[in-house]
């Protein structure tokens, strides 16, 4: 048993990308993954049509209608789940929250996955960020970051909070934007001067070798 936790460095980073990628390449290796997106936001109800819920579900080869299981905090505004949820008169418990993903980590007798929401300081209700959700949980991070202009300030940024948190982060993830002002590499070259944490790199519309590399670097 074991388990990680993707963040990012925002919305849109690639967390969806490569959680569902490490899930097929992983199963294609025997493991047994389950992958969760605990919160969603901009979930129309009655489909989940486009959704992250949608892309982990297919990833694993689960049915749809499984979607409650792995994503029981589910809100239709696609905003900030503090937001998100304060548009139906609802709040997030956060320790209701961290008790369902620990239970359903202890569950699961091999890798589990779990996909956060927004960037690493998201407010999930008016007093606990993502940041403390993983805290809370205590697993090693995977964190998701790009390669555009203005990645290595948010990069280093998210790394900082992180560690002033005492979180483990297993790997950075330079998931290459569409538009990169340099090579990925070079971008890795840079974040080194200033973090040990292991970085990987994925391209666009990465080949199965990337998530291989990942997999092996976070020692997942
Ligand atoms: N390496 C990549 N190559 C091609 N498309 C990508 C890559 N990473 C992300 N995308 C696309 O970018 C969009 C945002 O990625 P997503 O994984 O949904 O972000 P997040 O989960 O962090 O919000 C999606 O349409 C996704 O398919
Ligand atoms: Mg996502």
């Amino acid at each position: 048993m074991s388990a990680f936790f993707i963040t990012g460095t925002g919305t849109d980073i690639g967390k969806t990308y490569v959680t569902s990628n490490l899930v097929r390449h992983l199963r294609t290796e025997g493991r047994s993954v389950l992958a969760l997106k605990p919160v969603a936001s901009g979930f129309q109800e009655g489909t989940i049509a486009g959704s992250d819920t949608e892309a982990l579900l297919d990833a694993m080869d689960l049915p749809h209608a499984m979607a409650d299981r792995i994503s029981p905090w589910r809100f239709a505004a696609p905003l900030s789940p503090d937001m998100a949820a304060s548009r139906e008169g609802r709040t997030i418990s956060f320790e209701q929250l961290v008790a369902w993903c620990r239970d359903t980590v202890h569950a699961h007798d091999g890798v589990t996955l779990i996909e956060g929401v927004g960037g690493v300081m998201v407010p999930l209700n008016d007093r606990h960020t993502v940041r403390d959700w993983m805290a809370g949980l205590g697993l090693p991070a995977i964190l998701v970051a790009g390669t555009y202009l203005g990645t290595l300030s948010h990069t280093l940024t998210a790394i900082e909070t992180l560690e002033r948190a005492r979180l483990h982060i297993a790997v950075v993830v330079l998931n290459e934007s569409a538009e990169s002002p340099t090579a990925a590499t070079e971008t890795a070259a840079s974040l080194r001067h200033f973090t040990g944490a292991p970085i990987s790199i994925v391209r666009r519309h990465a080949p199965r070798d990337d998530f291989a590399q990942l997999a092996a670097l976070a020692l997942l």
